[in-house]
């Protein structure tokens, strides 16, 4: 078992190495049936619930996918950290912290108690509350610019144009009340930056973005080089920005589980409740996931266990 010396050494595992982990990882979780796929968007309940893709992408531009890697998803919640990275680079990390706040709220990634329970309203751009917000103030004249701003800097982390998948944006905008709702709490609160039914188009739309486990692992990578797509080699944001996201991620990216996914993973993550997971090595890569059934939270079952085999694995623990 050469993986542990990886973690003992700190030697950096060769391309056969971690081509065997992944294989390893896909067979080990294959079976695993647990969770249940998400159905309080219409079009998400016909997601399938045996879809499951893995791909890991390095710091250099080598990926690694194996299962349903090629396989296209809304982005839903993964969007958040990269949404927040745009913003971050546009505004500076201050003054987006002082705008969106960066605390965990311990909460559902939908409360609405969250923004309650913070005198100054804020929560944090991984939560829908302050991913509403976050996207209120991505650069844009109106809310067109803002879409077209969301849709071409998410496709510049991928490395490819994204495309937008208009049934799910249909199925969500005709059942987002709640999201409507928060937008307009916020903006009573003034800490929502445009207006509240665009914000939610807008965030609604960034949320209905599709993607594959391997757009998702060059995203991931694109975080861990310090703003360098490492396929296209484009500074996508700065160096700074990435660090600002990590933490926020850290912090919040598994929703009322963040606490336990970095006391067990020991990385910044991010899930959505389609059934991706992204997580970031810093300066080594990502790992990212796809498999729809999801746990109680509205994380992926599946892909936490894959990313925890592989960061243990792999050595990646921060800590
Ligand atoms: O706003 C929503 O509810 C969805 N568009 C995204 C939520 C999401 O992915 C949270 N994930 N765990």
């Amino acid at each position: 078992d050469t993986s542990r010396s990886f973690v003992s050494t700190g030697a950096l595992p060769s391309r056969d190495e971690i081509r065997a982990l992944v294989e390893t990882a896909y067979a080990r979780f294959r079976s695993e049936r647990a969770g249940a796929v998400a159905d309080y968007i219409p079009a998400l309940a016909e997601a399938d619930p045996d879809a499951f893709g893995i791909c890991l992408a390095n710091t250099r531009g080598d990926t690694f996918a194996l299962g349903d890697a090629e396989q296209a998803f809304s982005i839903q919640s993964v969007s958040k950290p990269f949404a927040f990275a745009l913003v971050c680079d546009a505004l500076g990390a201050e003054e987006a912290a002082l705008r969106l706040g960066v605390d965990a709220t311990g909460l559902a990634f939908n409360s609405i108690m969250a923004v309650e329970l913070r005198a100054d309203r804020t929560t944090n751009p991984m939560v829908n509350s302050g991913a509403i917000a976050t996207t209120s103030l991505v650069p844009g004249a109106n809310a067109e610019e803002r879409w077209q701003n969301v849709q071409q800097g998410l496709s510049r982390f991928a490395g490819r144009p994204l495309a937008f998948d208009e049934r799910v944006y249909r199925s969500e905008a005709a059942t987002n009340q709640r999201n409507a709702g928060v937008a307009h709490l916020l903006r009573g609160y003034q800490r929502l930056y445009c207006d509240p039914d665009e914000a939610t188009d807008v965030y609604t739309r960034q949320c209905s973005l599709l993607v594959t486990a391997r757009d998702l692992a060059v995203m991931g990578a694109t975080l861990a080089s310090g703003g360098v797509n490492p396929v296209t080699s484009e500074q996508v944001v700065a160096a700074d920005t990435c660090r600002r996201v990590l933490a926020v991620m850290a912090t919040a990216g598994l929703y009322e589980r963040s606490g336990l996914w970095l006391y067990d993973v020991g990385l910044p993550g991010k899930s959505g409740v389609s059934g991706g997971i992204v997580t970031v090595s810093p300066g080594k890569g990502a790992v990212a996931t796809y498999s729809p059934p999801l746990d109680a939270a509205g994380n992926s079952v599946r892909g936490q266990l894959v990313t925890r085999f592989l960061s243990e694995r792999l050595g990646l623990n921060l800590f």
